[in-house]
This record gives C-alpha cells, sequence and structure tokens, in this order.
C-alpha cells in the first residue's frame, strides 16, 4: 500500500515544495518550543535578590536572651507569588545582634530555647546548640544557620 508521500518524486517540483512545507513546520515548531521553554524555565534560573526585614526593636531584646521572631519572606515561585514563614532567634549582645536560623540542622525541626539552660534545644534526636548558634551536642553536622543583620535607628533589620 502506498500513501500520497510515497508517491511524491523528490526531485520534482512538488517534492521541493513538499521540503520546504517541512522546513517551515520545523521552524516554528522549535520557535514555539523555545518561546514556551523560556517561559516556563526561565522564572526558576532568576537570580533573587536578598533582602532586609524588619525583625524587630532593639529595646525589646534582653542581654543574651534569645528572642524568637517570625519572619514573612516572600518569593516568587514561578509566576506566583509565596510568602514562607521563618522563624529565625535574635539574641543580642551590647549593640549586636545576631540571627539565628531556628531550624535544626540534622533533619530540619523546630528547635526551641531552654531557658533554664540558656541554649537552643532540638526535640526529635536531642540536639544542642549554644547562643552563638554552635553546636554542643547531639547529631547536628553544623551550627545553626547565621543571618546578616543590621541595626537602622531602632529597628533590628534581618538579611533573608
Ligand atoms: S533534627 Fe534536630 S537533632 Fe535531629
Amino acid at each position: 500500500m502506498t500513501t500520497p508521500s510515497d508517491t511524491v518524486d523528490p526531485s520534482g517540483r512538488r517534492g521541493f515544495f513538499v521540503r520546504i512545507i517541512q522546513t517551515v513546520h520545523a521552524a516554528i515548531g522549535g520557535t514555539v518550543a523555545f518561546v514556551l521553554g523560556g517561559a516556563i524555565l526561565a522564572p526558576s534560573f532568576a537570580k533573587r535578590e536578598p533582602s532586609w526585614l524588619s525583625a524587630g526593636r532593639l529595646d525589646l531584646l534582653r542581654e543574651d536572651e534569645p528572642l524568637a521572631v517570625t519572619l514573612r519572606v516572600s518569593r516568587q515561585d514561578g509566576y506566583a507569588q509565596v510568602v514562607d514563614r521563618k522563624v529565625v532567634y535574635l539574641v543580642r549582645s551590647g549593640q549586636d545582634v545576631r540571627a539565628l536560623e531556628s531550624t535544626c540542622t540534622h533533619l530540619g525541626c523546630r528547635t526551641s530555647y531552654d531557658r533554664e539552660g540558656k541554649r537552643i534545644v532540638c526535640p526529635c534526636h536531642g540536639g544542642v546548640f549554644g547562643l552563638d548558634g554552635r553546636v554542643l551536642s547531639g547529631p547536628p553536622p553544623a551550627p545553626l544557620t547565621a543571618l546578616e543583620t543590621r541595626i537602622d535607628g531602632d529597628q533590628i533589620l534581618v538579611q533573608v
């Protein structure tokens, strides 16, 4: 059984036009794939600029007494604007403020401040961190992640 394309003489005028049409189709398909692929993938590779968020007032912090604050971090996820909540400890030492992420570096549990022991503890596997974020004991492989901070007037700004 033969199909219409089998009967086209590739060296004839009809074969020439078939090749032109196939070439135009390939060019259109390639262009559409390039544009759609770029529109879908480009936001994923876009570099996110770090931003400074206000985390609270300096005068509300007590010396070496971590205060857990929740930061609302908005980010672009494809074409959607997503708001993540990030809990950080603010630890004041004089006029300096350290910001530590509260997520345990072992398996990602939320840590909490143990006021009596003056340390940060993880309920999941017993990880213990100092107020500077260092691992004191337990399985965490790394200190709590420190974030950049700066003071602007009486406001503490944290870079996320
Ligand atoms: S998740 Fe914190 S010690 Fe395992």
